[in-house]
């Protein structure tokens, strides 16, 4: 039977993935091990709490003892390891937390799964250690040449410590593949974007501004580029590539979808008015250009051709479609954004851990 834990599954592209695997499979064994930080919050995975193949632990990744007598409790064969401090903002005010969980972090998960599975008579083989990484390790695209891409050779070059964080973290991932022999997978993924997103990242941020008519701050001219996918086709693209993928591989997963920031603020701006029945546009004077953050990467764009041909993977929605289900949502989950806005939601969990 297959045992995996799942890390950061309360946070916003981890609960889309432990929802994904708990319904679609069964008879796996699917441990969702979180330390719920400001951005983790398990009423993202209300729906599924109950099932019999889920486990909720509460843990911080750098607990060593704990994940390692976790392993060994669980008969652990695989991790799917998304717990990160993730926002760019954060980590230029506070580098040492990004520096502590991502990197440390990374570093005591995979030195767990090693000495629980090197302990084991069949070793590595059925084992997996995927780490879950992003596009921002790349560096930055210029806007000259919109027909480059970040690939799987692209040269590593962050420059924020979220992004040295995460491509550190990735570097120690590989090395214990080229070291000790362990099943590793990296794949680095371009902005996500959909349902249970913090709300301090650019979409639901500025939904929940315009609902509630607030200033939209949009960083520097607005020109900078991301590459934009809905959160469930990059979770399946880690379905997939948890089950198929090569040991020792890098895959690139992105939506061959960029679009300059003013260009999206305006889309969702109009969204936003036309599915609350205002004149469509009317809110775009929410729009205020505020200071740039500080070494704001210009573009990001990721080819993900490896994973379409490899493993047949590509995004199932059109973005327009997208956009409308995500404004849609946070419309309709209003609740859930207030709850998180007003801290309630860490009222909710504290008894809900009181309660197991
Ligand atoms: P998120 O901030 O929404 O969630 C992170 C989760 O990790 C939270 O549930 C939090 O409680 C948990 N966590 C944080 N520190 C922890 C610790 N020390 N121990 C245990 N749990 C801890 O993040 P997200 O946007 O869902 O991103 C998930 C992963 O995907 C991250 O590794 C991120 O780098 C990567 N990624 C994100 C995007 C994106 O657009 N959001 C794109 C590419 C890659
Ligand atoms: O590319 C993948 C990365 O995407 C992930 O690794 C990160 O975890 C995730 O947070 C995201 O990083 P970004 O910095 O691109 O996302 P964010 O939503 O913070 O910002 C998107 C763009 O919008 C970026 O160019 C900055 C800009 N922005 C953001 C905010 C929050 C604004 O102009 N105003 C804002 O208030």
């Amino acid at each position: 039977m297959k045992s995996i834990i799942i890390t950061g599954g309360a946070g916003f592209i981890g609960s889309h993935v432990v929802r994904l695997f708990v319904n679609k499979y069964p008879d796996y064994r699917i441990i969702n091990l979180d330390k719920l930080t400001y951005a983790g919050n398990l009423v993202n995975l209300k729906d599924i709490e109950d099932k019999p193949n889920y486990r909720f632990v509460r843990a911080d990744i750098c607990d060593f003892d704990t994940i390692y007598a976790l392993m060994q409790e669980e008969h652990v064969t695989g991790i799917i390891h998304l717990a990160a401090e993730s926002h760019v903002d954060r980590s230029i005010k506070d580098p040492f937390t990004f520096a502590r969980t991502n990197v440390m972090g990374t570093l005591s998960l995979l030195q767990a799964a090693k000495l629980y599975w090197e302990s084991l008579p069949e070793k590595y083989e059925g084992k997996r250690f995927y780490h879950i990484s992003t596009d921002e390790v790349y560096g930055a695209l210029e806007l000259e040449h919109p027909e480059i891409l970040f690939t799987e050779e692209t040269k590593y070059n962050p420059h924020s410590p979220y992004s040295a964080s995460k491509a550190s973290s990735d570097h120690f991932v590989r090395a214990f593949h080229d070291t000790y022999g362990m099943p590793t997978i990296v794949t680095n993924c371009s902005n996500n974007y959909g349902p249970y997103q913090f709300p301090e990242k650019l979409i639901p941020l500025f939904i929940n501004n315009i609902r509630h008519r607030k200033p939209l701050p949009v960083y520097g001219k607005g020109e900078n580029i991301r590459d934009w996918l809905f959160v469930e086709d990059h979770a399946r693209a880690i379905d997939i590539i948890y089950h198929k993928g090569v040991i020792a591989e890098t895959y690139n997963i992105g939506g061959f979808n960029e679009w300059k920031n003013i260009d999206i603020i305006k889309t969702v701006i109009k969204t936003v008015d036309r599915l609350l029945g205002r004149p469509e546009g009317a809110d775009m004077d929410l729009i205020t250009f505020v200071t740039d953050r500080a070494g704001h990467d210009l573009r990001y764009a990721i080819d993900s051709r490896k994973l379409q041909r490899e493993l047949g993977w590509e995004p199932s929605l059109q973005f327009e479609e997208g956009i409308e289900r995500t404004v849609r949502w946070y419309l309709d989950n209003q609740e859930w954004l207030d709850n998180i806005t007003s801290g309630d939601y860490e009222k909710y969990y504290e008894d809900m851990y009181k309660n197991r």
